[in-house]
């Protein structure tokens, strides 16, 4: 079949990998359709590769909408890049996630035949204005072509079409509280007349929103970036300054923290050289009863409320055999893990590859008063070979790799320690099911709790939690 050859009246059957979704033609043959669709519809499909067993396609046009396709009220206008499945009720998103989960395990022979159980998926109470962290840019699309002059806009970016930003004036994972202060920080910024920094020239003015917040403490953390090597100035930098340690805070004194970011950086990122106008320097978060400091640069999983939830099962699960004993807290991020654990253990590794993710994790250590934790700056793959190779022990291991799963060379190694339990914490079950066939090839060990978790309501972000015990 020839490349762009239109399938006419397809209907999508299901997701079988993190955004490919399967159909069959009339022939019954296999049809793989890369990206955002929703199941059950009737589409057509462009073809983008022939294979001699199957077809690659992408979405050429949509014909009947799917029966489970539904307006979500608090969304009437368009998805956007972070939440494709908002028009899918909630209990339909869990079902697909569920069965993404199950899909990937259905592959691995040991899970089948030993009839390993999948637990129903742990859905999130939450499902809008669950988000902690928004970052919004200011754009302006000028194009003769199309006769569109806009000068001011702020919101994201439009999917597909980077120099597109959508306007609209609320983001639906964030909490209503964050949507009103956007909306006055974009009001204001249109009256001053200043102009929206242009990316492609590098001038102009304003460059990004970004709004944190913590869900368990109620603290908000605003940061405007802006071009500081504008000299156009007709307006007064103190007059923004006024605004927002004035007005802003007096309306909303939930608001902790007011940061500049003095932007003058060629890349279209937010954080750079950061002026504190305003309160504390960091917003405090409190999981599990430990407080952890948000800085603007910090990492934080971005659903405070639902990884408590997470991480309270991996506690649960990981307690027992945490006791006075060691661990090796893998693939660390923002040391929230190790923390919890800490409390139990006689001691926990944390190995993590991006220094700068955990560069706070020494100051809370110190406010939740944790002594026994070592922070390792290495790769996994490294960590683990000079770790055996000091014939060092380890009773626990929990995992909790990025989406690509574990490096091929850390694999075998996790296996050498011989530990009595170890916890997978995965963001992507294809890679998941990938390493779990790797651990239980040569049975020594088995698995005793598969859980789904949806973190992430109206997104496809699905968390597992596997736990493996040794035989
Ligand atoms: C899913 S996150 C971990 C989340 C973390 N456990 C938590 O609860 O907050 C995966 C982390 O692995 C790190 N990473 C990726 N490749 C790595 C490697 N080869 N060695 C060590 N860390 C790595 C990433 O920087 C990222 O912080």
């Amino acid at each position: 079949m020839k490349k762009w050859t239109i399938l006419e009246n397809i209907n999508v059957e299901k997701l079988v990998f993190w955004w490919q979704w399967f159909a069959r033609n009339l022939d019954w043959r296999v049809i793989f359709i890369t990206w955002w669709v929703v199941p059950w519809s009737i589409v057509n499909l462009r073809v983008l590769k022939s294979k001699k067993d199957y077809l690659e396609t992408q979405v050429f046009e949509v014909i009947k909408k799917s029966p489970i396709e539904k307006i979500h009220p608090n969304n009437p206008y368009w998805i956007n890049g972070w939440c494709k499945r908002v028009n899918i009720p909630y209990n339909e998103q869990l079902k697909i996630k569920e069965w993404q989960v199950k899909e990937a395990f259905f592959h691995i022979e040991k899970i089948v035949w030993k009839k390993v159980e999948i637990s129903t998926i742990i859905w999130s109470p939450l499902i809008d204005w669950y988000r902690n962290k928004v970052e919004f840019s200011f754009w302006k699309y000028i194009s003769a072509r199309e006769w569109i002059e806009e000068h001011f806009n702020v919101w994201f970016h439009k999917q597909w079409e980077f120099s597109k930003i959508e306007d609209i004036d609320w983001f639906i994972l964030i909490p209503e509280e964050i949507n009103k202060i956007f909306r006055d920080i974009k009001s204001f910024a249109k009256s001053t007349s200043l102009p929206v920094y242009d990316q492609k020239i590098h001038e102009w003015f304003f460059r990004h929103i970004v709004i944190r917040n913590s869900h368990f403490t109620d603290e908000i953390m605003i940061i405007l970036s802006f071009n500081q090597n504008y000299n156009n100035w007709d307006y007064d930098i103190e007059n923004i300054k006024n605004f927002f340690t004035k007005n802003l805070i007096k309306k909303y004194p939930k608001i902790k923290s007011i940061y500049f970011s003095r932007n003058d950086s060629l890349a279209d990122i937010a954080i750079w050289e950061l002026e504190l106008i305003y309160g504390e320097k960091v917003i405090v978060e409190e999981i599990l009863w430990l407080k952890f400091n948000i800085s603007p640069r910090s990492f934080f999983q971005t659903n405070s409320y639902w990884a408590e939830k997470l991480y309270s099962l991996v506690r649960d699960i990981a307690w027992e055999d945490t006791k006075d004993n060691i661990v090796l807290d893998l693939y660390a991020w923002t040391w929230t893990i190790w923390m919890i654990l800490s409390k139990n253990a006689k001691k926990v590794y944390s190995v993590e590859l991006v220094e700068s993710a955990s560069k706070d994790w020494k100051e809370n250590a110190e406010k939740n008063g944790i002594k026994n934790m070592e922070f390792v700056n290495a790769k996994v793959e490294d960590f683990l070979d000079d770790y055996l190779e000091k014939w060092l022990s380890a009773d626990l291991l929990i995992i909790d790799p990025p989406r690509n799963g574990m490096h091929p060379d850390a694999l075998p190694n996790i296996l050498k320690f011989w530990a009595k339990k170890m916890i997978y914490v995965s963001c992507n079950p294809s890679t998941l099911a990938r390493d779990l066939q790797f651990i239980l090839k040569n049975n020594e060990y088995k698995i005793e709790k598969v859980i789904p978790v949806d973190m992430f309501p109206h997104t496809h972000h699905i968390e597992t939690i596997v736990s493996l015990i040794k035989k």
